[in-house]
C-alpha cells in the first residue's frame, strides 16, 4: 500500500478495487448483495413489506439477477407518501446525514445516510473523479450547491477520498469564483454544465481569457447537456468535459461517471447500484441497446434501500469499454417529465440545444416557451444573440434555428433571438421550459 507525504497509509485502491472484477465475479457479487438488500428492505420497511406482499414476492425468490424483475417498482411518489422518514430503514440514531430533493410540486423527498453510505458514497465519487482524470494533490472547485442537495457535499467528500485539495466554493457570487479559480489554480472543476456557462460570461466580463485557466477538466451534471455542449465547453474553456450522474433517491452525484479516455457515456458502479432499463409505458424489462426509462436498485444502501426506483431518465445500457466489468449508459437524452408533446410530435429540450448551439450567431443560451393559440400549443424557442452578431445574422439564425427543428424533428416553432445578456443564468440547474400556457381545469 502507498505511503502519503504524511506517512499514513493512503488506501487509495480500495475504492475502485471492483473496477478490476472479471464480469462473473460482478454479477456473483451483485446477486449476493441484491438477495440481502431486498431482505434488508423487506424485513425492516413496510412500505416494501407491504409492496412485496401485494406483488406475491419475497426476497428469497429472487435467485437471478432476471427475478428482479418480479419485483415492484417504487416512484417519486412513494417517497412523497412516506414523508419525512417513513423509507428509512434503521433506527433513527443510526442515520448520520439528511439530504432532500424539492422536485417541482409537492413535498421534497427526504433521503438519509448511515456512516457506511456515506463511506460508500464517497467511494463512488472517488472513483468517478479519478475516472474523469482526477488524481490525489489535484485542486478541485466545487461549484455544485451545498446544502440539502446531493451535489455539493457528495463531490466533496468524493474529492477529500481521492486526496484531492477541495475548494467548496458552493453556487452563486459569480464573480468571486472567478476570481477564486484565478487565485487557488484549480486543475479540476466540478459544477452544472449551464453554471459553467455562467462562470464563462463573467471571465470574459472579467477580461480574463477563460482558455487560460488552470482548469484541465470539469465534471459536469446534475441536469441534461449534449455532445454539442460538450464541444463549446471544451472549446470556450481549453478544457476535457465529462459527464456524471445520479440522483438523490439513489445516492447523489457518482452513480455513473464517464471516463475522460473515452468519452462514450457513463460507467454505471454496478458494485452498488444495479440498473435495469424498462418500456416507460410497460414497465416491461428492455435487453441491453434498447432505449427505456433507467430503473435502479440499490445494493448496499443501508438507511435507505431503494428497489426498482423509476428514475424517469431515459437512456439506453451499453457494454462498458474503459472500465470493462461495468455497463455503461449513454448520455441522457431527456425526462420523461421534459417531454414536449407538440402537435402529437414528441421532442425533448436536448434536440433544441444540439441546434441552437451549432447556429452560427446564437449564444449557448435558450428557453422553451410553451403557450397556447386556440386549440393549438406553440413552443417558442428564444436564442440569446452572440455580442457581435449583426441584425443579418440574427435574421438568419431565426431561419436556421425553424428548419433545423422542422427537418430535425418534424414540427414547426417559433423562434424569437433576444438580445445579449437577456435571458436570466442558471446558478445551478437550469430550467429550460417556461410552461405559459392557461391551466387545464381540474
Ligand atoms: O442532481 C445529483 C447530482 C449532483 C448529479 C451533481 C450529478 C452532479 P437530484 O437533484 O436528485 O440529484 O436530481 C436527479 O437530475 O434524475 C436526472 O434527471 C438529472 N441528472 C443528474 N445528473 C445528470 C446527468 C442530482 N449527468 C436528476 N445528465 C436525475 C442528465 C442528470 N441528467
Amino acid at each position: 500500500m502507498p505511503e502519503s507525504a504524511t506517512g499514513r497509509a493512503t488506501d487509495s485502491a480500495a475504492f475502485d478495487d471492483a473496477e478490476r472484477l472479471s464480469p462473473d465475479a460482478l454479477r456473483d457479487l451483485q446477486r449476493t448483495r441484491l438477495r440481502a438488500s431486498l431482505r434488508h428492505a423487506y424485513d425492516h420497511v413496510p412500505f416494501y413489506r407491504a409492496a412485496f406482499d401485494r406483488a406475491g414476492v419475497r426476497p428469497e425468490d429472487c435467485r437471478t439477477l432476471g427475478d428482479l424483475a418480479r419485483f415492484p417498482f417504487t416512484v417519486k411518489d412513494d417517497l412523497r407518501t412516506q414523508y419525512p422518514f417513513g423509507m428509512f430503514a434503521v433506527p433513527k440514531e443510526e442515520v448520520r446525514r439528511l439530504h432532500a430533493s424539492s422536485g417541482t410540486t409537492g413535498r421534497p423527498t427526504v433521503v438519509g445516510y448511515t456512516e457506511r453510505d456515506l463511506a460508500h458514497w464517497s467511494d463512488v465519487v472517488a472513483r468517478s473523479i479519478r475516472a474523469a482524470g482526477g488524481r490525489p494533490g489535484h485542486t478541485i472547485h466545487i461549484a455544485y450547491g451545498y446544502g440539502l442537495f446531493t451535489g455539493g457535499l457528495g463531490a466533496h467528500y468524493g474529492a477529500e477520498r481521492l486526496g484531492c485539495t477541495v475548494v467548496p466554493a458552493s453556487g452563486g457570487m459569480t464573480g468571486r469564483q472567478v476570481q477564486i479559480i484565478q487565485d487557488f489554480r484549480p486543475e479540476i472543476i466540478m459544477v452544472t454544465p449551464s453554471y459553467m456557462l455562467t462562470l464563462l460570461d463573467e471571465f470574459e466580463r472579467q477580461g480574463i481569457d477563460p482558455r487560460s485557466t488552470s482548469l484541465k477538466v470539469g465534471i459536469f451534471g446534475a441536469e441534461p447537456w449534449t455532445e454539442q455542449m460538450r464541444r463549446e465547453i471544451e472549446e470556450r474553456f481549453a478544457i476535457d468535459a465529462v459527464d456524471i450522474y445520479g440522483l438523490s433517491e439513489v445516492m447523489g452525484p457518482g452513480v455513473a461517471q464517464e471516463c475522460v479516455e473515452t468519452k462514450d457515456g457513463l460507467h454505471i458502479w454496478e458494485d452498488h447500484f444495479y440498473p435495469e432499463v424498462v418500456d416507460p409505458v410497460t414497465g416491461e424489462v428492455l435487453p441491453d441497446g434498447e432505449h427505456g426509462e433507467l430503473v435502479f436498485t440499490s445494493l448496499t444502501k443501508e438507511a435507505m434501500p431503494v428497489v426498482r426506483y423509476r428514475t424517469r431518465d431515459l437512456t439506453r445500457l451499453l457494454p462498458g469499454t474503459a472500465r470493462p466489468a461495468f455497463r455503461r449508459m449513454e448520455k441522457i437524452t431527456g425526462r420523461c417529465d421534459d417531454l414536449i408533446i407538440l402537435r402529437g410530435v414528441n421532442l425533448f429540450p436536448a434536440q433544441i440545444e444540439e441546434i441552437v448551439l451549432r447556429t452560427p450567431g446564437v449564444a449557448p443560451h435558450f428557453q422553451l416557451r410553451l403557450t397556447r393559440e386556440g386549440r393549438m400549443d406553440r413552443l417558442t424557442v428564444r436564442a440569446e444573440a452572440r455580442p457581435d452578431a449583426g441584425p443579418e445574422a440574427r435574421t438568419a439564425a431565426v431561419g436556421l434555428i425553424a428548419r433545423g427543428v422542422k427537418e430535425g424533428i418534424g414540427v414547426s416553432v417559433a423562434v424569437e433571438i433576444v438580445d445579449p445578456e437577456t435571458l436570466e443564468r442558471s446558478v445551478g440547474k437550469i430550467k429550460r421550459i417556461v410552461d405559459a400556457r392557461p391551466r387545464d381545469p381540474a
